[in-house]
């Protein structure tokens, strides 16, 4: 704090409303507007340009680094933000220069991609998403905004909520699968996490909702493709996560890189001020993707870097990520006319109001604190909640009597390409996590079984090319054990961004390897490492035993492990169908049904709406997951049978733990609107609940639904709900469930 100086005119601005305004919380917001718009007036327009432009800064093998033209950018006062800098003194020097060298002294913000954790890192999001728990989710991103502010940070980009339908798209990792009403309560779970009570404490973070919109949406699941559908799919199903942060308070909202009907996002102002500002009434700033401005032009809308500009400010674009074109761009803009400077300040606010709200011009170094960093990163709390994420996290896919590991097995072979891959465990954008850390699954079941247990490995093959070599000494390491546990999948840089795949099947000769050691007759647990459902029909059939753990992060070995041996009965369930193949692909629960939906009795009927060399059918539905106990469920039970548009429908069923151990069920609820103004979806998750059932317990479950909740855009695009005929289903998953029927009468 010391040497910090503010130039007069700013303190005496800040010492004025300090004294003349007792502010209430409905205040805050219009006394930072009127504090960032006098600062605005002393800007020079170099000065508003500045603030207007993000820059990164790189890393290298000994921590972060600044290029230099950057380090004199900032000291002239042309950046407002930098991002993917982090760690204590590195941030404090750069904030340094912004405060203390520049005419205005206006404090920077740090951003970073904290996805999944800061150093300690959880599950992969689509992992998270099958834990269905709200709360859990709530707490890593907690967790997350907690040692990132002890680094320096204070603003994340992150969540990413983008609804994906395509598991070819390799995103699909860091989102939460294909159902808008789970996304939707996933999206705002997070913000709450990343923005806590107050921005203005020192360990909530600014969350920047992305990829606005519909990013995960792209053709034929290539990264950065056109994105094409109807207005009403957009408003229905990807539009409603992002509308959900913003409810929750999101401070930002970060552009996609994908046109829209042939409107490319980053220069979309239907989108960008029509929607996100004037009907959701956003009022954080908005920040383009990674050089998206840039890529305005081989999208084929700009000619050239001004007009790019011109259109993405004029769109409602605030901050320009890495591109230098608002920085190089907007004087000329702005003098010519073709940006009103009014506009650039309506930019320029947002973002003085964020570092307002951060406490930034409070004290600029309110998150460079040595003590916080030494204490509060990777802490044996965030390291143990982790561990309970991780098994959580976990879907059993396929067990037939197998799993958990039997207490009798007294030698136990750790075999394939994943079962010791320290890169492999923390999965895409790790953020600041740390592969030496990660614990692998090999070190999991050591950490476990310690030397009760003779543990053998052997890697078999590679996770992708062709080499065969390795197998035949995996079978014998194979041959030796009492109980197998085989890990594939894929390695961690085979999802995430810019990694869509056309073949989701395992990669490389693991499914060669896996026939190899099933055939040993020896029982075999695969335990399945990868960022998407995959296609692995054959391993299905198989494979004794499949639990899916995506990548778990730092505690991937322990909590597998602590799966494994059964002390923790697995209860995930998938978000997102794991299809039987590529064709299928676009394949999710709540389809239409379509003029000639399928014959289920003869799914090849000629003329129907199917294929001639797949059935319709996935391999394992949304919602699907096992247990090491069962349940068996109750027929439905409805309060009555038809309802005012008013009145609360309630549907309660009994869930009977008829196994031998305690288990967690996700209790799902789903509903179809029978006869709509437009076709609506043979079911569409309408509620669920997470119970613990004690073995041989029962418990009473019931929901209560409004008719309002059935609502769906109508042909005119009017939101509401029909009156008619409804069939209700409430069961284990989207497929296998009970099923009753209601009306609404009015
Ligand atoms: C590009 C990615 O699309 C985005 O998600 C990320 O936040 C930025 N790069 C910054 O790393």
């Amino acid at each position: 704090m010391k040497n910090r100086r503010l130039p007069i005119v700013l303190l005496l601005v800040t010492i004025m409303f300090a004294s003349s305004c007792k502010t209430k919380p409905g205040d805050v917001a219009s006394l930072y507007n009127k504090k960032a718009d006098s600062i605005i007036k002393l800007m020079t327009l170099d000065e508003k340009i500045g603030q207007v432009s993000l820059f990164t800064s790189d890393m290298s093998l000994t921590g972060p680094t600044m290029r230099n033209d950057y380090i004199d950018l900032i000291r002239q006062g042309k950046v407002g933000a930098v991002f993917n800098a982090y760690t204590v003194d590195f941030v404090r020097n750069l904030q340094k220069i912004a405060v203390e060298e520049t005419r205005l002294h206006i404090p920077l913000i740090f951003g970073y991609d904290v996805i999944h954790g800061h150093r300690t890192i959880f599950p992969i999001n689509l992992g998270q998403a099958a834990s269905w728990d709200t709360a859990m989710i709530e707490k890593s991103e907690r967790i997350a905004a907690i040692e990132a502010t002890a680094e320096g940070l204070n603003w994340v980009f992150a969540p990413m909520v983008d609804i994906a339908r395509d598991p070819r798209w390799g995103r699909v990792m860091e989102g939460a699968g294909e159902d808008t009403f789970l996304g939707s309560l996933i999206s705002a779970a997070r913000v709450r996490g990343f923005q806590g009570s107050s921005l203005s404490d020192n360990n909530t973070v600014l969350a920047c909702v992305k990829h606005f919109a519909a990013y995960g949406a792209p053709q034929g699941g290539r990264d950065y493709h056109v994105v094409d559908m109807s207005e009403r799919s957009l408003y229905e199903w990807y539009l409603p996560p992002y509308q959900a942060a913003v409810d929750a308070g999101v401070g930002s909202v970060m552009t996609s890189f994908n046109e829209i009907a042939g409107v490319p996002a980053t220069s979309n102002r239907w989108l960008l001020t029509d929607l996100l500002r004037d009907d959701w009434k956003f009022d954080g700033f908005i920040v383009t993707d990674y050089s998206s401005l840039n890529e305005l032009i081989p999208h084929g809308v700009a000619s050239d870097l001004s007009q790019a500009s011109e259109l993405a400010m004029n769109a409602g674009v605030d901050m320009d990520m890495q591109g230098s074109a608002f920085l190089t761009q907007l004087t000329d803009l702005v003098k010519s006319g073709k940006v009103s400077e009014e506009t650039l300040d309506n930019a320029v606010r947002r973002i003085l109001v964020a570092k307002y709200k951060l406490g930034l011009f409070d004290d600029p170094y309110k998150y460079c604190d040595k003590k916080r960093e030494a204490e509060e990163i990777m802490t044996p709390e965030h390291r143990s909640f982790a561990r309970e994420f991780v098994a959580k996290s976990c879907v059993l896919l396929k067990n037939n009597n197998t799993l958990p590991v039997p207490k009798s097995a007294r030698t136990i072979a750790v075999i394939g390409p994943l079962a010791d891959s320290k890169m492999d465990m923390l999965g895409f954008w790790f953020g600041a996590g740390q592969f030496d850390k990660a614990v692998t699954l090999v070190e999991g079941i050591k950490n476990k079984v310690g030397s009760t247990v003779n543990l053998l490995t052997a890697k078999g093959c590679n996770v992708n090319d062709n080499d065969l070599s390795g197998i035949n000494q995996a079978v014998s390491t194979a041959k030796k054990a009492d109980f197998i546990i085989l890990a594939l999948g894929e390695n961690f840089m085979m999802s995430g961004e810019a990694a869509s795949r056309t073949d989701i099947s395992l990669p490389g000769v693991q499914m060669e390897l896996a026939e190899a050691i099933i055939r040993t007759g020896k029982p075999v647990a695969v335990v399945l490492f990868n960022g998407r459902p995959l296609a692995i029909p054959k391993l299905d059939k198989m494979a004794p035993a499949i639990l899916e753990t995506w990548f778990g992060g730092t505690e991937a070995g322990n909590g597998i492990a602590d799966v494994l041996f059964g002390d923790v009965n697995p209860s995930g369930k998938i978000t997102m169908t794991f299809p039987l193949n590529v064709g299928q692909i676009p394949i999710f629960y709540n389809s239409k049904n379509t003029g000639r939906p399928i014959n289920r009795e003869n799914p090849y009927e000629k003329f129907k709406s199917n294929y001639l060399d797949s059935p319709n059918t996935p391999l394992y539905p949304f919602g699907y997951g096992l247990s090491y106990t069962t349940f068996s469920y109750s027929d439905i039970k409805l309060n009555k049978q038809s309802f005012g548009g008013t009145e609360q429908i309630i549907a309660s069923v009994e869930v009977k733990n008829t196994g031998d151990r305690d288990g967690e069920e996700i209790v799902q609820l789903y509903i179809r609107d029978l006869i709509g103004d437009v076709t609506r979806p043979v079911k569409e998750l309408k509620g669920f609940m997470k119970v613990l059932i004690r073995k041989g317990e029962t418990a009473s479950i019931s929901f209560t639904i409004y008719p309002k909740d059935l609502s769906y855009y109508h042909q005119d695009m009017s939101y509401s709900y029909d009156p008619g005929d409804f069939e209700l289903f409430i069961g284990t998953n989207s497929t296998d469930n009970k099923k009753t029927e209601f009306s609404i009468i009015d």
